[in-house]
């Protein structure tokens, strides 16, 4: 793991060790330098450390509810050439909807912000370099899903897992395509390398020798928020061309996560409360590097903004106007509890959640159980058909 400060090992008490404090340290937030290294670089390789595994074992359907979500998938695909208008016409500065006016306040009224002197023009490429960096870091997030299903395909030990993860891989395929489409024809190109937490955590992922890492990593975390962040966007857009992108990209998203939480079910049950608290482990700083990388890093750093003072700013917002940061763990809070994960041993990750202000989540729909509603693919076809 990537931080400043290594998270304690078992001869430190967790009441010896602040975890609030270490969540919301802007030393460590800022650590990487705005802009990685890779920027020209073309190749970036990480070692994966697993076995390939082969199974002898084809009887297709054994686990019932993973061969359901692969007859599911292969009836659910979409072209994003011919499924998508892209004769729509784009103007950059109308993508974004209205921000929520309160937290607009916070950062352009208080003097103590760092974006307190922006002008009117200022704010208005503040929206546009913003669309593109989240764009840009979803396109770099898909990628990550596209090697890590394709590590699953290798390592799981079930057919039926290895089945769907391959519809996957296609579903992830597409989902890189379209989002640098878009990013390449309508919105000036890929401006923005991928962030460096974002970066650290998918290597970290691949890097993992244990095959159901993968699936919390990616499945349950990455794709999660993934999930939640995408349909933020897609309620909030008025393009009428990334909305049914995101909805098309959403119908997948809902699925992979179903997926991810399905398969860890059955694993989790095996495992002891010590390989239980690493996963609660794994999670949590999983879910600090993807909430960090939301501060924007590289976008203040373009805008000639001071990084440090802008995250401290941004952790120091008050509670309510949270809302957005919030959202982005309504899929993974409820989807770790089904998956026992909050409560397992002392219920360490629950304190945690709790920590960084996000347990009030936990009761919410859980990914698995509302699947098929997200999949929009599917009743846009059955409207066609009549
Ligand atoms: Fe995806
Ligand atoms: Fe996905």
């Amino acid at each position: 793991m990537t931080t400043t400060e290594p998270m304690p090992t078992e001869e430190i008490t967790d009441e010896a060790f602040d975890f609030r404090a270490y969540a919301n340290d802007p030393d460590r937030i800022t650590e990487f330098s705005a802009f990685n290294d890779d920027v020209t670089t073309l190749i970036h390789a990480v070692e994966d450390n697993a076995d390939a595994i082969f199974t002898w074992g084809y009887d297709k359907g054994e686990r019932a509810r993973l061969d359901k979500l692969y007859e599911k998938a292969k009836v659910s695909q979409w072209n994003g050439q011919t499924d998508l208008d892209w004769s729509i016409d784009v103007d950059p500065y109308k993508v974004l909807a209205p921000a929520d006016p309160a937290e607009v306040a916070y950062f352009a009224e208080n003097p103590e912000s760092p974006l307190y002197k922006l002008n009117e023009k200022e704010w208005q490429d503040l929206g546009v370099e913003s669309m593109n960096w989240s764009l840009s870091q979803f396109m770099h997030g898909e990628q990550g899903a596209l090697l890590c299903t394709a590590k699953i395909v290798e390592t799981v030990p079930w057919i039926d897992a290895k089945y769907y993860a391959a519809t996957q891989v296609v579903d992830e395929a597409r989902h890189v395509e379209v989002f640098a489409q878009y990013l390449d024809q309508k919105l000036d190109g890929i401006k923005y390398p991928v962030n460096t937490h974002l970066g650290s955590l998918l290597d970290d992922i691949i890097t993992d020798s244990r095959w159901d890492m993968t699936y919390l990593g990616m499945q349950i975390m990455v794709e999660g928020l993934a999930l939640a962040a995408f349909g933020f966007m897609q309620q909030t857009t008025e393009e009428p061309l990334l909305k049914k992108l995101l909805r098309y990209v959403m119908s997948d998203e809902a699925r992979h996560v179903a997926f991810g939480v399905l398969s860890l079910q059955e694993v989790y049950q095996e495992l002891t409360v010590a390989e239980l608290r690493d996963r609660q482990e794994f999670a949590f700083e999983a879910a600090l590097q993807m909430r960090d990388r939301f501060m924007r890093q590289e976008v203040w750093e373009r805008m000639g903004v001071d990084v440090k003072d802008m995250v401290k700013f941004t952790l120091a917002m008050p509670d309510e106007l949270r809302i957005f940061q919030k959202m982005l763990f309504s899929k993974i809070v409820p989807n770790c509890k089904k998956l026992g994960l909050l409560d397992a041993g002392d219920g360490w990750l629950r304190d945690r959640f709790t920590d960084i202000g996000v347990i009030e989540f936990e009761n919410w729909v859980d990914t698995a159980d509302e699947y098929a509603d997200l999949d929009e693919v599917a009743k846009d076809r059955a409207l066609a058909e009549g």
